[in-house]
């Protein structure tokens, strides 16, 4: 091996190392010329065998390659297992169709909650709140409700072992803002409730009311109708009318429930009012003495209207839904229309 055919040697070996188009190309490289029996190390071996006086030369040529083609192997390896990685991340095909997210959107029943509210707020109405698990005190005792009364009953009313029970209404919040509060009280409370009810078109286990307490000196029958036909045409136009039913709450004298007068058929009779041209929204009345009591007022001196609005008819009349199921099925062709 003479010095000229080193230098030849050197350049070819550089270029292919250069030229290699893959991992294994260079793999191929650095078997030919630098793995145990390549060429180079064969090369070191025979350079005793060459002219005394080219050997130096061509030892310090040998060694030169030696590293130099060593480098380059190995920053091209580094290249092409950097460009596998990003082959990977490529691999994601922007031809195939997008993933649909839609939009989410307010249940009605937390919609209409809250155009309720916003109503009773134009009045000088707070929001109250109070625990979905109550107490037979408070939601019946101190709502002059007896042990013997049939809303006591089991058939009625779901308990706990523990002796608490799921609210039956909104109204304990009554007992439980005003126990803590001096008069006067303007609240309202929106929230769940829970029944034995066999569910039906018209009825749930579970459902909604917006109670409401006004308490102040001479509160009166009249402001109870004014408001809750102030409310009534805020939120279904101002053609609709109310009107008053006597009956009985064991905390309201007197008591009534409320009746609007049909939105769907505006009064001419259809199926959502069954032909009555009005349909029962709420329970109402002025606030009994024996509450007051329970709570530490005087009754002499403070008197009160309470109402209790029924969420899930007030839904159904106003979106002419005809059965209340509909409302907790969670099917999305049908909470997408609102
Ligand atoms: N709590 C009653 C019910 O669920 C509704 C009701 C009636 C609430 C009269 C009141 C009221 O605040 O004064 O049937």
């Amino acid at each position: 091996m003479k010095i000229h055919d080193l230098i030849v040697l050197k350049e070819t070996a550089l270029h292919e190392a250069k030229d290699a188009k893959n991992d294994a190309a260079v793999e191929a490289v650095r078997v030919k010329y630098v793995g145990r029996r390549g060429l180079l190390p064969e090369i070191m071996k025979g350079l005793k065998n060459m002219d005394p006086g080219e050997r130096p030369k061509a030892g310090q040529i040998a060694n030169a390659l030696k590293t130099e083609l060593q480098i380059l192997i190995e920053d091209r390896q580094r290249e092409f297992s950097l460009s596998e990685a990003k082959t990977e991340d490529n691999s994601f095909d922007y031809t195939l169709p997008g993933e649909w997210r839609s939009i989410g959107s307010l249940h009605p029943i937390s919609k209409l909650i809250e155009q309720m509210v916003d109503i009773f707020h134009s009045l000088g109405f707070i929001v109250a709140d109070g625990p979905d698990i109550e107490t037979p005190f408070y939601n019946f005792d101190a709502l002059n409700t007896p042990a013997e009364h049939p809303s006591r009953d089991l058939h009625d009313t779901f308990y706990l072992e523990d002796g608490h029970l799921l609210r039956t209404h909104t109204s304990p919040v009554q007992i439980r803002y005003m126990e803590n509060r001096p008069p006067p009280v303007r609240i309202v409370v929106p929230g769940r409730c829970f029944r034995r009810d066999t569910t039906d078109a018209t009825h749930s286990a579970n459902f909604h009311q917006v109670e409401g307490l006004y308490v102040d000196r001479e509160v009166s029958m009249a402001d109870l109708k004014g408001d809750l036909n102030y409310f009534a045409q805020q939120l279904m136009g101002p053609k609709v009318k109310i009107r008053f039913r006597p009956h009985f709450f064991p905390f309201t004298e007197p008591s009534v429930e409320v009746d609007f007068s049909c939105h769907v058929c505006a009064g001419k009779g259809c199926r959502v009012c069954k032909n009555s041209r009005w349909i029962e929204i709420a329970g109402a009345g002025m606030v009994d003495p024996e509450v007051f009591k329970a709570v530490g007022y005087d009754p002499d001196k403070v008197t009160g209207y309470a109402f209790g609005l029924g969420i899930e008819r007030i839904a159904m009349i106003l979106y002419g839904i005809d059965d209340i199921r509909q409302l907790y099925e969670n099917d999305v062709r049908f909470l997408e229309q609102f």
